[in-house]
């Protein structure tokens, strides 16, 4: 069995590109405990007990910034930015003017780009011990993008063992942004085996169908008779290895499911009977996109073992894939005077 403990702070201590990391540490009067660094501004681990008494680290990541820097994945944990998830070809227009953005997946963007949000190193100031703020100024044009933009996302753990992430920024001319957390779960531990046993419940009853290069096709499809339907809970290998088109686009889950939940009810969950733990996804985005790891790339994880595919799944709660481009998707246009705020909440607890 695993034991799990926090990485040691000193091993996040460095220098990359003139700024200095650090990992913070933060612990509840629960005793869940979490630990997030300013390299990207991330979530490296959450410890929370099980139905044993355990602490167990149910996020994957790294117990060094080499880790991190070295990856293969190179989104775990991190804050994604400017835009979350796929731009077609990376362009798209504001009001006529057309912009080229890096591609990094095929012909497409990706999370902002090779050089996005999560490889920047942020600013901080932490507040009364349980709330670290962020803070990140992406230069017009950084990898395409238009506009200066003025980021700020905070990370805060309560005692009702709930990880708070509010997004916020700000804009001098008009661009497009999506923001959202990759942080990768495994409610048995990371590098436990896979996630495939885990059961959702997403209430979701449309979702965004995707082309053969994951770009959505534009429409919203009912989940109704299709893999999609996590409106009973169920579990992820029930369907992940369905025939449908739309599984096999994205060999597993990598799609948005549109939330029609407020941030007071649970917009998806995911429960280990091994474990006994629940995590519940609270969102004011307007989508939660379910990646089951579809390509994670054998990284050494935390705890010495490797991460193989399906050995954890995010929750992204975020605005749907290619917007700027998608006519009849909700805006993703900043415009200076607006701000963007958006939440998501990971709350974990022990199911009855
Ligand atoms: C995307 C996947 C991608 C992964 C990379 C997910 O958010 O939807 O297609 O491979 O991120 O980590």
């Amino acid at each position: 069995m695993t034991i799990y403990k926090l990485p040691d702070t000193k091993a996040f201590e460095s220098c990359l590109n003139n700024k200095n990391t650090h990992l913070l540490t933060f612990v509840n009067r629960a005793g869940m405990q979490i630990a997030v660094s300013d390299y990207g501004a991330r979530l490296v681990s959450a410890l929370v007990p099980d139905k044993h008494g355990n602490l167990v680290d149910v996020v994957l990541g790294f117990d060094t910034i080499t880790g991190y820097t070295d990856a293969g994945e190179q989104y775990h944990g991190a804050t994604i930015g400017r835009y979350a998830n796929r731009i077609a070809h990376g362009s798209f227009k504001i009001n006529d003017t057309p912009f080229t953005l890096a591609q990094n997946n095929g012909e497409n963007s990706l999370h902002g780009g090779p050089n996005g949000f999560h490889t920047k190193v942020w600013d901080r100031q932490v507040s009364l011990q349980k709330q670290v703020d962020f803070c990140y100024i992406s230069p017009d044009g950084e990898e395409g993008f238009p506009g200066t933009v003025n980021v700020n996302v905070s990370y805060e753990l309560t005692n009702e063992n709930e990880i708070k992430i509010r997004f916020r920024a700000t804009t001098d001319k008009k661009t497009v942004i999506n923001l959202t957390n990759h942080a990768y779960f495994n409610l048995n531990g990371e590098g436990n085996g896979d996630i495939l046993n885990h059961i959702l419940q997403i209430p979701a009853t449309t979702y965004i169908p995707i082309n053969s290069k994951q770009i959505p096709t534009g429409e919203l499809l009912p989940v109704e008779n299709t893999a999609f339907d996590f409106r009973t809970p169920k579990k992820i290998v029930e369907s992940i290895n369905s025939p449908e088109e739309q599984i096999q686009y994205a060999q597993g889950y990598d799609h948005g499911f549109i939330n029609q939940s407020t941030i007071s009810t649970p917009a998806a969950t995911a429960y280990s009977q091994e474990s006994g733990i629940l995590l519940e996804v609270y969102t004011t985005q307007p989508s939660i996109h379910l990646y089951t790891g579809n390509f994670l790339s054998n990284d050494l994880g935390k705890s010495g073992h490797r991460y193989l595919r399906h050995g954890g799944f995010c929750f992204e709660a975020q605005h749907y894939p290619d917007s700027p481009n998608q006519k009849n998707f909700p805006n993703v246009i900043l415009a200076p005077g607006e701000e963007l705020d958006q939440t998501i909440i990971y709350k974990f607890s022990l199911k009855k």
